[in-house]
């Protein structure tokens, strides 16, 4: 009602002003004033836009690349930080929210003060801040099938970028993996459709709330479009990727029926920002598909956001860098994230539209909607950073909700002789691999850096840190990342054996085709511990299911614990037995990487070309199943 009246009010001083004055309102001009709608805020700008402020509204820069000095007079729409993109001054929180602010402030100089739009990748908790709660990668999330909880998990993350200043997050990935070879798969939520649609738009609701530019709202961007989970092994041509950005090789239909749908129910979910994919479909790179990107994402399915391009992706299309650009933004990307040399891209767009091979009319449609979407996020009324959030971030609350999800995600794949739940009272636990003992590989890619990193990298707990929190004072635990326990023997000089051994399995941190794998197989000492221990319990740290056939069989029990992120007590809560196994396998598990990629259509259930584990496998501690295997080869 109020609202209705002061836009009413605003709608009378409108009729009786002049134009470019709203009167009894300082001198804002109507794309100034919030009471006005968006469109007519949105037409207002427009009318006042040289052609070269609308081509720095469609440029988006990464932090490292920008000349602080060239935002406000070119007008610059958008900067992002890529992976590992903290600032330079220091990676704390008061930190980004300087870096940030400071940044827009630059943009507010410009002529018509319009504010830019800064983009970063938190896709599992802003990730790249140190001190930020990280939560599971996506992988985790799909076994978790838990849409309210992804949901808690977006807002969450969104009041932790906010109290740094962005309000823009390059998540989630809706990636629907064909192939658990891609060094991606832990972005994604499952190889299953409709679970990925289903927690993806839980995500984006999260992260939006009750609606751009309400209070804790961040705008998100379901990526990549479309058919990045896809692509075929060998067919990337990126520096020496085999599966990333490669070629999804399939008919419209099966794109349509298997990729599209986690689109169709984000734009529903409100998205209004979607990430161009580097795959290829048809002979031709996503962001040079017009048809897909215009026709049905713009037309078809009414997508009325902007469309944003990922890293240098235009420059992919052909290696003539203006035709490249003209392609791209005729095909309808809206926003090139450039990302380094934003001189060459603005002189490019100026000559193409000089020459008529860009039309205006094109220009105006994508500068609209990004227009559109900066009013409606309210980004020319709050454009900084909200001090009052910078204690939610890493704060007890969140760190509660990341091991709450760590809970529900652990899928637990074989459970003989009754090994787990551990008793906390086992006098001897002995302990292996350095994964144990590791915020830096449980978390994974996307975690400070790019590429993540081992080590200590952030603050949380390791898996040892919550199995020495759990047991009781009678255990005694013993680690060894290498886990030869040379030094325990008993009083006699004879090697102690301990009661239970966890062995923990894990991959080392990767992102992006530097993750992509042939196949898949695992280093570790799963055998020495082995010998040393009477009950053998090993966690699989990865992004993805790897080839555990073997030490599948040395072991008593089995739990695939994902890329779990900062709270490793998460991981402890359950395998001590104070919380539930819950999860279930959101991706089909190989038996060996000889069988990928699986023709989901006609997998076989039981021998040797089964895969290990189906689709939705999972135990509880209950089950008394002890395990078969079907190939007895
Ligand atoms: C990735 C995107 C990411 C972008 C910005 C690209 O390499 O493919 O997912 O949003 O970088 O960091
Ligand atoms: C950036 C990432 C980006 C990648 C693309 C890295 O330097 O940090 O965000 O995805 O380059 O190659």
């Amino acid at each position: 009602m109020k609202k209705l009246g002061l836009m009413l009010l605003a709608g009378l001083l409108i009729a009786t002003s002049t134009p470019a004055m709203v009167r009894g309102q300082g001198s804002k001009l109507p794309y100034q004033d919030a009471s006005l709608p968006v469109a007519q805020r949105v037409d207002d700008l427009m009318g006042r836009l040289t052609l070269d402020e609308k081509i720095g509204q469609m440029t988006l820069v990464e932090k490292n690349s920008i000349k602080s000095a060239d935002i406000g007079p070119l007008g610059i729409g958008g900067l992002l930080s890529g992976g590992g993109g903290y600032p330079g001054t220091g990676n704390t929180a008061e930190k980004w929210a300087a870096m940030v602010d400071g940044y827009q402030k630059e943009a507010l100089t410009s002529r018509l003060a319009i504010p830019m739009i800064y983009g970063v990748d938190a896709v599992h908790g802003h990730g790249n801040l140190k001190g930020a709660t990280i939560f599971p990668q996506n992988v985790g999330l799909g076994a978790a099938n838990d849409p309210d909880l992804t949901e808690r998990i977006g807002r969450a993350t969104a009041q932790e970028m906010i109290a740094t200043g962005i309000y823009w997050d390059y998540a989630p990935v809706v990636a629907v993996v064909q192939d658990v070879r891609w060094g991606r798969s832990y972005e994604s939520y499952s190889e299953n459709t409709e679970l990925v649609t289903k927690l993806s738009s839980a995500y984006i609701k999260g992260l939006q709330g009750d609606g751009l530019g309400t209070p804790g709202s961040v705008l998100a961007t379901p990526k990549h479009f479309v058919g990045d989970g896809g692509t075929k092994w060998g067919s990337s041509k990126t520096d020496n990727y085999r599966i990333d950005q490669g070629v999804t090789d399939v008919d419209e239909a099966t794109l349509r029926a298997i990729h599209l749908p986690p689109y169709e129910a984000a734009i529903k979910a409100g998205a209004q920002s979607i990430m161009v994919s580097f795959s290829s479909w048809g002979g031709m790179k996503m962001h040079a598909q017009k048809y897909l990107l215009t026709d049905v994402l713009k037309g078809e399915l009414g997508f009325t956001g902007f469309l944003v391009s990922d890293w240098a992706g235009m420059d992919q299309i052909t290696s003539n860098y203006a035709e490249a650009m003209i392609t791209g933004i005729n095909a309808g990307v809206d926003m090139n994230m450039v990302p380094y040399d934003y001189h060459k891209f603005i002189d490019v767009m100026k000559q193409a539209i000089a020459d008529g091979k860009i039309t205006t009319e094109r220009v105006d449609d994508a500068v609209r909607r990004i227009l559109t979407v900066k009013f409606e996020m309210g980004l020319f009324e709050h454009p900084f950073s909200d001090p009052s959030l910078l204690p939610s971030v890493g704060s007890d609350e969140h760190r509660a909700l990341a091991r709450e999800a760590v809970n529900k995600s652990l899928v637990l794949l074989k459970n003989d002789n009754q090994a787990l739940p551990i008793a906390k009272d086992t006098p001897t636990i002995f302990v292996g691999g350095a994964g144990a003992d590791d915020i830096g590989i449980q978390s994974g890619g996307w975690t400070i850096e790019w590429q993540g990193k081992t080590g200590n990298i952030t603050p949380g707990t390791t898996i040892l840190d919550g199995i020495k929190a759990q047991v009781s004072d009678k255990a005694n635990v013993v680690y060894d990342k290498f886990a030869r326990f040379r030094n325990e023997k008993d009083a006699n000089g004879n090697q102690i054996i301990a009661d239970v051994g966890i062995m923990v399995i894990a991959e080392q941190p990767y992102a992006e085709g530097r993750g992509d794998s042939p196949d898949l197989m695992m280093l570790d000492a799963t055998n020495l511990i082995r010998e040393r221990s009477k009950k053998l319990v090993i966690i699989v740290l990865s992004g993805r299911p790897v080839i555990i056939t073997e030490q599948l069989k040395m072991a008593d029990a089995v739990v695939a614990a994902w890329l779990p992120g900062t709270e490793g007590n998460g991981v402890t809560d359950v395998i001590f037995g104070d919380k539930p196994f819950t999860g279930k396998l959101a991706f089909t598990w190989p038996r060996a990487a000889a069988q990928l990629p699986f023709d989901f259509k006609t997998l076989p259930k039981t021998g040797c070309d089964a895969p290990l584990f189906p689709f939705g496998y999972g135990l509880d501690t209950q089950s008394s199943t002890t395990y078969q295997d079907t190939c007895q080869k």
